[in-house]
């Protein structure tokens, strides 16, 4: 999505918004608090005849959000058929000297174009030596080791039994993952759900020594998907542009969207910028069509020539790759998804007294609360707008079946200012 300040109507600044989305939590907090004795009592009174009933549902709960973690993190859909075998993407991370094509990449341009690492996967006495500046980051072959140790976030190497790199295959965690660089910038325990602001998704794919896939689909020369590759920037790629084939708006400026965060939206009915559908639908999307896992991804309105002239082409919109990995994942994937909080702002990071004021512009005079209703942030609904109702264009909406924004959930929007919130 492109936000532009200018087009968008309501003076309030971004800091104000932020300010005021902190505040509310903070009171509701406080109320949740005060009410936490009564629930305790009348649960404990159900206990007798409920307890085991109650217990299958916890431990339910428990194991379908282990799974979606998984999922989330490791799960590659069998996406390496596409990025590996048929981009020969790891061919180009590996380079030359490690049985690939060409330079190969470095730790340091993987970490310059966005990719993470998680610390939690490395071994002790390899953190110690690059404490100590004794790993040579200028090494594609690092990389490779890196990759071994499964600890570059969303991707994943797949290795042969001599244990050269022969393909990769990526996760949700690749564009709605990042680390909270606590070991070095780049380097740290994994935050999942914070969009990836950082990550140049376009940059990242152009490497690709075969660019076929994306030539024949849209039917442009490799020269054309890599002006449209470069054009995104970090931070965004274009879910629909293999549905509708618009690699550019009008005005010539880049058509992708800000990847947006997966937290906080338990309760939240549509999704997406232009409100797709809800989380299982848009994780079906995602997995079988733009991460090319093999999975079923079935939806109507997307096989209409003039909207989705690429996607009839391709037949997408009734996608039944297999077999069919991605279908029996949703429910964990979706359950863990609903999990994940939207982050507090740290302590001492916004000033309290501003934060008061700008919440009762938010609720009052500026009307804001009227479509993000608190505690959602967005309206419980049908929670859809036309262009004109906010002031924004129609490009991006018009390239959903629904022609519309959804209203934005606002919580833990502080977290995603890096990289370029309405730049
Ligand atoms: C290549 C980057 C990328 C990958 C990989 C990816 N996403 Fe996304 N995701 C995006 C972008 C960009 C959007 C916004 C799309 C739009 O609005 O047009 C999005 C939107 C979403 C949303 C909607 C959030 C909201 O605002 O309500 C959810 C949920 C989501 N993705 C979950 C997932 C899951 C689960 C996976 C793995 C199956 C995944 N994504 C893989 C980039 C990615
Ligand atoms: C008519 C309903 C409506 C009102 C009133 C409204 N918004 Fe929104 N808001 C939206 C919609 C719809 C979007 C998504 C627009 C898009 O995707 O381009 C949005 C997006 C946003 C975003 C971007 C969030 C992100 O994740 O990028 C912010 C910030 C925001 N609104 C703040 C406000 C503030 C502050 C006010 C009051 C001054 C306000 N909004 C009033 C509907 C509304």
């Amino acid at each position: 999505m492109l936000k532009r300040k200018t087009l968008f109507p309501w003076s309030i600044s971004l800091t104000a918004t932020v300010a005021i989305v902190v505040c509310w939590h903070l009171t509701e907090h406080s109320q949740l608090a005060a009410q936490a004795p009564s629930t305790a009592r009348s649960q404990r009174s159900g206990a007798a005849t409920a307890s085991s009933a109650d217990r299958l549902i916890n431990q339910h709960a428990q194991q379908m959000i282990g799974q979606g973690r998984q999922i989330f993190r490791s799960d590659t859909f069998g996406s390496e058929a596409f990025w590996g075998d048929a981009l020969q993407l790891h061919k180009a991370i590996a380079g030359e000297k490690n049985g690939g094509i060409g330079g190969g990449v470095s730790p340091k341009t993987a970490l310059s174009v966005g990719l993470k690492v998680d610390a939690d996967a490395l071994p002790d006495a390899l953190k110690q030596q690059l404490k100590e500046n004794k790993v040579d980051l200028d090494d594609p072959a690092t990389t490779v080791a890196l990759l071994k140790l499964k600890s570059v976030v969303g991707v994943t190497g797949i290795f042969d039994n001599s244990g050269s790199l022969r393909s990769m295959g990526i996760q949700c965690a690749f564009c709605h993952s990042t680390v909270d660089d606590s070991f070095a910038p780049g380097i740290g325990k994994r935050l999942d759900g914070w969009a990836n602001r950082d990550l140049n998704v376009g940059a990242i794919v152009s490497l690709a020594p075969n660019l076929r896939p994306f030539t024949d689909l849209l039917g442009v020369d490799v020269a054309t998907v890599k002006k449209v590759l470069g054009s995104w920037g970090p931070g965004r790629f274009d879910a629909e542009l293999d549905k509708d084939g618009k690699a550019f708006r009008p005005d010539g400026k880049q058509a992708g969207t800000l990847i947006p965060p997966a937290f906080g939206l338990a309760g939240v009915n549509l999704h997406t910028w232009t409100g797709f559908g809800s989380v299982p639908y848009w994780n079906a999307y995602v997995a079988a069509t733009e991460m090319h896992g093999t999975g079923t991804f079935f939806d109507s309105r997307l096989a209409d020539k003039t909207q989705f002239p690429v996607a009839t082409k391709s037949g997408s919109s009734n996608t039944r790759g297999t077999p069919d990995r991605v279908t029996s994942k949703l429910a964990a994937l979706h359950f863990y998804q609903l999990a994940i909080p939207a982050p507090k702002p740290p302590d001492g990071s916004y000033d309290k007294v501003a934060s008061g004021r700008g919440n009762a512009v938010f609720g009052g005079k500026a009307k804001c609360a009227t479509c993000h209703v608190p505690p959602l942030f967005t309206e419980p609904g049908n929670n859809l707008h036309t262009p004109a109702e906010v002031g924004v264009d129609a490009f991006q909406a018009d390239r959903s079946p629904t022609h519309m924004y959804r209203t934005a959930p606002l919580a833990g929007l502080w977290s995603h200012q890096k990289g370029g919130l309405l730049s």
